[in-house]
Order: C-alpha cells, then sequence, then structure tokens
C-alpha cells in the first residue's frame, strides 16, 4: 500500500470512529409520542358534544396541549358553524388525494386547529387498499402536530358511529340527565362492550341542574355498565345547564372564549385538566396514534 493510501485509510478510520464516538455521546432524539386520538359521541344527539369538543379543545390548547379538532359529523357537520369559520377545505379533499393534509386544517381560535369532514366517511369506503394506505400515510403526519386529536361524531348507535368508536383509543360519552339520553348512552356502551371490554369510556354528563344530580347520573352508569356489561367507566366530569351556552352558540362563538367566567367555562377546564393528568397518568399515549386509529377505521367500515 502506498503511504497516501495509507494515509487515506487512516483519514477514514478516524471519521468512522468520530462518527461512532458521536453517535453514542449525542443526547437522544426526544421521543414524541403519537396523538392521543380522543372520540366524543352520544347516544342521544343534541346532547352538547360538539360544544364540549370545542371549548374542551380550547381548555387543553390553552394548557398547553396541540390539539386539532376532526369534525367527523358528516352528516351535519357543524364545528364549522360554532366557530363561526367557514372552511376552504374538507377532509373530501384529502380523501381524493386533491389536497394534503397540511391544507385542509383550518386556524380555529386559542391556537387550535379543525378539519372539516365534508361527506367524507362514504367515499372511504369506496377507496381501493391502495388509496385508504395513501390516504392513511398522509393523514399519519398528523401524530407529528398533535398532541390530542378530538374526533367529534354524529350522535346514535349507527355503525359509523360506532366505528370511530371502536377505533379510538379513548371515547368521551356524553349524556345529559333525561332518562331518554341515559339509556341511548347505556345502549351506545353495550355496543361498544360487545366489540371490545378493554376500551376507556370516560363519561360526561352535561346540562344537569346540579353537581349532585350529575354525580347520581355518573354512579348510576358506573354501577350499571360494571354489572351488567362487564365494562369499567371513568366518571370525566360533568357540565352543569348554563344559559351561556346557548347564548355563545347564538353569537356563534364558544362559550369558554366569550364567557369565559361562566359555570360551563369552569365545568369544562376541570374536565380539561382531569384529561391531562389521566393521560400522563396511563399508557393512553402508547398507542399507535393516528395511523393506529384509521387503519381500525377502515377495518372496521369495510366489515
Ligand atoms: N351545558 C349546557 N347548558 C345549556 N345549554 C346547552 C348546554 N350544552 C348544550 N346546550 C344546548 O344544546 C344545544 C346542542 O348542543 P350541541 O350542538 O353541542 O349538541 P350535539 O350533541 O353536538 O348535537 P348533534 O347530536 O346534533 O351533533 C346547544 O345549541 C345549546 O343550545
Ligand atoms: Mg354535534
Amino acid at each position: 500500500m502506498t503511504d497516501q493510501a495509507e494515509k487515506l485509510r487512516q483519514v477514514i478510520d478516524n471519521l468512522k470512529l468520530k462518527q461512532a464516538v458521536n453517535r453514542v455521546l449525542a443526547p437522544a432524539a426526544p421521543v414524541k409520542r403519537n396523538a392521543r386520538v380522543i372520540t366524543v359521541t352520544s347516544g342521544k344527539g343534541g346532547v352538547g358534544k360538539t360544544n364540549i369538543t370545542i371549548n374542551l379543545a380550547i381548555a387543553l390548547s390553552e394548557q398547553g396541549q396541540r390539539v386539532i379538532i376532526l369534525d367527523a359529523d358528516f352528516g351535519l357537520a357543524n364545528i364549522d358553524v360554532l366557530f363561526g369559520i367557514v372552511p376552504q377545505y374538507t377532509l373530501l379533499d384529502v380523501i381524493k388525494n386533491k389536497k394534503n393534509i397540511l391544507e385542509v386544517l383550518t386556524e380555529g381560535p386559542r391556537n387550535t386547529k379543525f378539519i372539516s369532514g365534508g361527506s367524507g366517511v362514504e367515499d372511504l369506503v369506496k377507496l381501493d387498499r391502495q388509496q385508504i394506505a395513501r390516504f392513511v400515510e398522509n393523514m399519519s403526519l398528523l401524530d407529528k402536530l398533535a398532541d390530542i386529536i378530538i374526533v367529534d361524531t354524529g350522535a346514535g348507535l349507527s355503525e359509523n358511529v360506532m366505528s370511530f368508536v371502536a377505533a379510538a383509543d379513548e371515547v368521551l360519552l356524553v349524556t345529559t340527565p333525561e332518562p331518554t339520553s341515559i339509556t341511548d348512552a347505556y345502549a351506545l356502551i353495550k355496543m361498544v362492550s360487545n366489540r371490545d371490554r378493554t376500551k376507556t369510556i370516560r363519561v360526561i354528563v352535561n346540562r344537569s341542574e346540579s353537581s349532585s344530580e350529575a354525580n347520581d347520573v355518573l354512579n348510576k352508569l358506573v354501577l350499571v355498565a360494571d354489572r351488567f356489561l362487564g365494562i369499567k367507566l371513568e366518571p370525566a366530569g360533568y357540565i352543569l345547564h348554563d344559559e351561556s351556552v346557548v347564548k355563545a352558540v347564538k353569537q356563534q362563538q364558544p362559550f369558554s372564549i366569550v364567557y369565559p367566567k361562566s359555570q360551563a367555562a369552569r365545568n369544562i377546564r376541570e374536565i380539561s385538566d382531569k384529561l391531562i393528568q389521566r393521560g400522563d397518568s396511563n399508557q393512553q399515549n402508547r398507542n399507535n396514534g393516528v395511523r393506529g386509529f384509521l387503519s381500525r377505521l377502515v377495518g372496521f367500515m369495510k366489515v
């Protein structure tokens, strides 16, 4: 070997060594957890899901969480109506591969973002495997952009809504103290329990007259779900009936922004605090994020 070649070899060896040392000494890149996917649902309609979704998103965002709302109420999408914002594009544009995920993210108040569903879900089932894979791949960018994704579903016990519930890592089930709302909530829990008894279902009682009325409803639901379905429900809190909510809806503004001192806003902040604590203490974030959620979702919908 010539002198020159020998020198070159030494330089390369040194370089390799340096790289190896650097690799060992370099601080580990912070591990980004996948986003928590929380589906907000109810048995009966009109119980306050959309208002809870929006105001919870705002409360979580004010606590430093990066929150994206996915409006999955494809029949009557109304996150945009309650925000008073008209989105330019919807999820449909992503499904049709016309826009990328960044282009369909609309800015909401307090640093929240939302994606309007459009009439997307029907089109999702029409896609072939390759198109679905591309869609899921595209959407999984959301894991990098959000800590929490809140999915607002339509009401009811339909297959589509059930698919969203079954696919989510965490479920927030909303009921009012009305007996019809409670029995429909129970029916939904039963449907979930038929598919998966391990899912975390948290219950919110909305529009109750008092905290004791709300706690009665929560306790009863927890008891019957445990006894008859073998499902452990977690009380997530309550929101009292509050005229500020009605007024804010008419103004097309989130109540926690226009009436931050209202009872409803205080209640939502309590729920948000609890969600953050629970999320940190349990293993929820060890999931597959948006990718896992959507893969399960399209799997359920194809059946
Ligand atoms: N805590 C509350 N106090 C008073 N009124 C409330 C409260 N929560 C909700 N409402 C009323 O209920 C209406 C329905 O709320 P919202 O649209 O959030 O329900 P939803 O469950 O999303 O309905 P849908 O099933 O049609 O999607 C609101 O417009 C408001 O008038
Ligand atoms: Mg709604």
